[in-house]
């Protein structure tokens, strides 16, 4: 250690000066692969969360035609997946979109299907346009429209696919890929048969367990995530409208709703959380930050939002993303229409490990000041 940072410099934090005895310590201890923990301390116990990730927005007029190209340069079923992934510039190392989150967008044309398979990564997916998209969890077909949210749980088989009749889809993934392998917990494997087949009725899934306040009372869901693997746009957003008949929502997010495991009331899986909300015509919420990362795509409207004082201005389709602990507030710009986001998280893992922290900004009543 040369530098002492002024913060440092206080009892209770290293702040030992090198001379030539300890550089000559360091190195004896550095050949026996060891070290002295005050040469370190206060960089791996930074007083605060220190994000890797770059706040960034992706511009779906950017995106589309070069995620529309890639038809043309290659086949599903030589790629795996026919994905651009959104590359964080300050985490190409883990190929995350933030923090430890991946993020890609899918295009798929009618009649293609991708090949079943499996990780310990847990998937969702956002659809963004098109008609005839499917997708396929442990056998439950689903049928999936604009704006649907739908969930691909660790573990699962799945494939994805567009129907006959259908048209060019292309929609949002998300996964914890950089975490599991973070965690050094990642498997993949490939279906035997290449596909799965199932007699199960299409759309069971949501069939089922999709009516709000209702459980099939002969329920034998036994897993550890949602028996609802897509949620809807329509009762989405007719949810918001009304819980903003009866509610000033949060000061930090407008009217926001939690997707949920309707059978347990916790997040749809264990290592990914999703929320949809509404910012109400011309509403500018406060600043506040929190521990865990973000991942948002604008469901409707337009507006913007200040990540860590730099004004990020979004449309429809736009992606955008909030690091760990970096203030961010969001405002509609529109003064008649609402603006919708919807995003998704690891909260869940936040919170399972004692980790999620929150925190509003008081000064400046609430907002930042515009560093550039
Ligand atoms: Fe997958
Ligand atoms: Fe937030």
């Amino acid at each position: 250690m040369t530098e002492i940072d002024p913060k440092d410099d206080i009892l209770g934090r290293a702040r030992v000066r090198d001379n030539d005895e300890l550089k000559e310590y360091y190195d004896e201890l550095a050949n026996i692969d060891t070290g002295a923990l005050w040469t370190v301390a206060n960089d791996i116990e930074p007083w605060e969360p220190t994000p890797k990730s770059a706040p960034i927005i992706w511009r779906h007029s950017d995106l589309r035609k070069q995620v529309l190209r890639a038809i043309d340069l290659v086949r599903p079923e030589d790629a795996g997946r026919r994905v651009v992934y959104l590359r964080n510039p300050k985490r190409q190392d883990v190929s995350a979109a933030c923090g430890w989150l991946f993020s890609g967008l899918q295009v798929m044309k009618a009649g293609e299907k991708a090949g079943a398979h499996r990780h310990a990564a847990s998937a969702l997916r956002f659809i963004m346009e098109g008609e005839g998209a499917y997708t396929i969890v442990d056998g439950h077909k689903v049928e999936l429209g604009g704006k649907d949210f739908v969930i691909t749980p660790n573990g699962t088989w799945h494939e994805h696919g567009i129907s006959d009749e259908g048209t060019t889809c292309i929609w949002q993934d998300g996964l914890d890929i950089p975490l599991t392998n973070a965690l050094e917990a990642n498997f993949y494997e490939v279906h035997p048969d290449d596909y799965q087949s199932t007699n199960l009725p299409t759309n069971d899934s949501p069939f089922s367990y999709g009516a709000p306040g209702l459980m099939p009372a002969l329920d034998k869901w036994d897993k550890p995530y949602s028996p609802l693997l897509k949620f809807s746009w329509e009762p989405t957003y007719e949810a918001l409208l009304n819980y903003a008949k009866v509610t000033d929502g949060s000061n930090y997010d407008g009217i926001i709703m939690r997707y949920i495991n309707p059978q347990s009331g916790d997040d749809p899986m264990l290592t990914m959380g999703a929320q949809m909300q509404m910012l109400r015509p011309s509403e500018h919420t406060k600043s506040h930050r929190h521990t865990g990362n973000v991942i948002y795509q604008v469901a409707k409207g337009s507006g913007y939002s200040i990540i860590d004082g730099r004004r990020f201005d979004w449309t429809e389709k736009d992606i955008f993303c909030v690091p760990s602990w970096t203030w961010h507030e969001h405002c509609n710009n529109d003064g008649n229409d609402d603006a919708c986001l919807f995003s998704f998280n690891d909260f869940p893992v936040m919170k399972k490990l004692g980790f999620y922290k929150e925190q509003a900004l008081s000064e400046n009543d609430g907002h930042q000041t515009l560093t550039t």
